[in-house]
């Protein structure tokens, strides 16, 4: 439970508020760097934290990130040309560069023209793992550049993808580092099935219900959900999460090879969510193309239009639930394991009412982030630099295994972490 004051603290981010404040002292993924494929290419819209705003690529192959609105009179720069380094307003032909300088104003004589005089508001930014990430905070404090093991490996190593969800933010995240919710919400009742999910001979479903093993570290936590197999063995599955809105987490592909996966809940405006998810392999083994279709997670493009990365399975149609598989099949009914988060996160309305929970023992990965979120908007607002900014999270992974009761799960963690050190 929170307070209500506490629940709007940490999930409004607009500009001026504390969390937004907070939000804008990280590397924020701003859209996916194939969404500008070349230079002189068509100029994207993005909102970001409540801002809206105008990427492209210019002639050099830099992502310039500005506001939407044109300086001069507003006119939205979605409209805009993209030629000779810099994006121009067709209202009157003002012109910006990626750092946001006016370098020409069409509608005014030379000797008039006061475009030195003129600047829009721009974003740094940087392309690492097919991301384009945007940096909103002061200049004085940006941050390290983003570093994860995922946006180092080879391009044929690695997917990613996004989607909408019609939530805040912060729902995506208590979802992700929610262990207790997963083997219920996306098992299978049968093992005759090819829907996605997890079967019933799963060690992870066959368990029982877990506890929960949590360490608090300089990037935020690494925790571990516990679950009694038999007399002998434990199954455990290890959990990263990384200040403000990372998830790690082990996962396996369709031919059975390991892979680490995640997501990124980055804030499109208090009501809205751009979720970013991301798998790579840690083998030498390149992800197939049956991967990269993310069947399993239901993000890829078969399940999410490409242009408006809006899900196919969505809130107007129920998620495509089907009653029949969920008597027979699926525990939701509903496929595609991430749609099943977006089924539920959505339909607790775009902010959850969190004063009315009744949290258990089950939710201490979720109570514990709630309180780093706290902790990193009052250091902020004291000055600090927050949990999750300084690159101490560069070599993280998750694990999953079958393990002897007494055996540990922080080393099993750190052993796939240390593997990634020497691999990437
Ligand atoms: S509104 Fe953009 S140039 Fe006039
Ligand atoms: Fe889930």
């Amino acid at each position: 439970m929170l307070s209500r004051e506490d629940n709007a603290l940490l999930t409004q981010v607009e500009r001026g508020t504390p969390m937004g404040t907070t939000l804008r002292r990280y590397w924020i993924p701003a859209l996916l760097a194939r969404e500008l494929p070349e230079p002189d290419g068509a100029p994207v819209r993005v909102r970001l934290l409540g801002e809206d705003l105008i990427a492209f690529r210019d002639t050099r192959g830099q992502v310039g990130l500005l506001d939407e609105f044109c300086p001069h009179r507003r006119a939205s720069l979605f409209f805009g040309r993209n030629e000779e380094c810099g994006l121009r307003c067709v209202y009157h032909g003002w012109k910006y560069d990626v750092d946001g300088r006016c370098v020409d104003m069409m509608n005014e004589p030379p000797d008039l023209q006061f475009k030195d005089k003129i600047f829009i508001t721009s974003y740094p930014t940087v392309e690492c793992g097919g991301v384009v990430w945007a940096y909103m905070g002061p200049a004085e404090r940006k941050p390290a550049l983003p570093s994860f093991a995922w946006t180092r490996v080879p391009a044929t190593h690695v997917t990613v993808s996004k989607v909408i969800q019609e939530s805040n933010w912060l729902q995506g995240v208590e979802g992700g580092i929610d262990t207790s919710h997963a083997p219920i919400l996306h098992r299978l009742l049968t093992s005759n099935t090819t829907r996605p999910g997890f079967k019933p001979d799963n060690p992870f479903v066959r368990g029982k219900a877990p506890t929960l093993a949590l360490d608090v570290t300089d990037y935020g936590y690494r925790y571990a959900g516990i679950r009694p197999l038999d007399e002998a063995n434990i199954h455990v599955r290890t959990y990263q999460f990384i200040l403000p809105f990372h998830q790690i987490r082990p996962s396996r592909s369709e031919g059975g090879v390991p892979l680490v996966a995640g997501h990124m809940w980055v804030p499109i405006d208090d009501d809205n969510t751009m979720v970013y998810n991301w798998e790579y392999s840690t083998t030498d083994a390149p992800l197939t193309a049956e991967d990269r279709l993310e069947r399993r997670l239901g993000n890829g493009p078969l399940d999410v239009d490409q242009t408006t990365f809006r899900s196919k399975r969505n809130r107007q149609n129920n998620y495509l639930l089907d009653r029949q598989v969920q008597k027979t099949e699926s525990f939701t009914g509903i496929d595609g394991i991430n749609v099943q988060d977006r089924a539920i996160q959505e339909g607790m309305g775009p902010i959850v009412d969190r004063s009315r929970e009744h949290l258990g023992p089950a939710d201490r990965a979720i109570i514990q982030a709630r309180r780093l979120l706290l902790e990193a908007v009052r250091v902020v607002s004291e000055g600090g630099t927050p949990r999750g900014i300084e690159p101490t999270y560069t070599t993280l992974a998750a694990a999953e295994a079958v393990m002897p009761r007494e055996a540990d799960w922080r080393e099993m963690t750190l052993a796939a972490g240390s593997q990634i050190e020497q691999t990437v």
